[in-house]
């Protein structure tokens, strides 16, 4: 049995997996974390409580995932460390991560601004577009849900520099922030007379939960390191 704490359990993405955990055979929640003050703190989730530290559930968990706020990712990157249990982010907005190196020398760190699995294989197909496509003009539209913090998403963040990588171009990001829209990407690519898009729509927060049980699975089996999606996809899927 895999057990696991969730950072931010209450929230959208937080209550989606623990709510898919508890249904899993292999897996369960010993604990949740939030911030001071939330309501939820003390109440049971799972096999455990939601608690505002970290600390006081680490030892219960074989893996701490998170979907809060970016702030306090190296917090809790350090705490996992210091008790040696593999660490998820998916918590998207972070300005600067390069303090996570230090701590995914003890442990495994994945970080995965997007877990769905056909949002990690739009990033290839961009990819092999952008090689194709070379005197195409490309635009990136990213549309959220009007209670997204970040803007641009790290999706479209990931994608442009995806772009970038393989043909040193710059390319525009177009965010749009309206309803309760879970998350949409669109890469455009347009060319003399024709037009190449290559679009993503998630149709609820399941797609990410489903992929974060995946990269669960795969984490705690890994040695320390640093990790992203291509790697738990390629651990399943050979190939991908
Ligand atoms: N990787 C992916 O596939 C993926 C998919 C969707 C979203 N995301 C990202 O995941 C993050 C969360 O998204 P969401 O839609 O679930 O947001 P959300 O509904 O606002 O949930 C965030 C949760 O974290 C809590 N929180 C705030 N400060 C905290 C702290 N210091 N310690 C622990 N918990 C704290 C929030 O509490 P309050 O309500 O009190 O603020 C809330 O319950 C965002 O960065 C989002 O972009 C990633």
């Amino acid at each position: 049995m895999i057990r696991v704490a969730i950072i931010g359990v209450c929230g959208r993405m937080g209550s989606a997996l623990a709510e898919l955990i508890l249904k899993e055979t292999d897996l369960t929640v010993v604990g949740g974390v939030e911030a001071i003050g939330h309501p939820s703190v003390g109440t049971p989730i799972g096999n455990g409580f939601i608690t505002t530290d970290l600390n006081s559930i680490i030892s219960h968990c074989d893996v701490a995932i998170e979907f809060a706020i970016p702030e306090v990712t190296i917090d809790n990157a350090r705490i996992c460390a210091r008790a040696k249990k593999p660490f998820i982010t998916g918590t998207t907005g972070h300005k600067n991560l390069d303090e996570i190196k230090i701590y995914s020398k003890d442990i495994p760190i994945l970080i995965a601004p997007n877990f769905s699995l056909g949002v990690n294989l739009l990033y290839k197909l961009v990819s092999d577009a952008t090689k194709h496509l070379i005197d195409f003009d490309i635009n990136i539209v990213e549309v959220h849900h009007k209670l997204k913090r970040d803007k641009p998403s790290g999706t479209a963040k990931r994608l442009s520099a995806i772009i970038k990588e393989v043909s040193g171009r710059e390319v525009p990001i177009d965010s749009i922030r309206a309803g309760d829209i879970v998350g949409e990407h669109f890469v455009i690519f347009s060319g003399p007379g024709e037009r190449l898009e290559l679009i993503h729509r998630a149709a609820s927060r399941y797609a990410f939960a489903y992929g974060a049980i995946k990269a669960i699975r795969f984490i705690v089996n890994q040695e320390p390191g640093l990790y992203q999606m291509t790697d738990v996809l390629k651990y399943y899927i050979s190939g991908v």
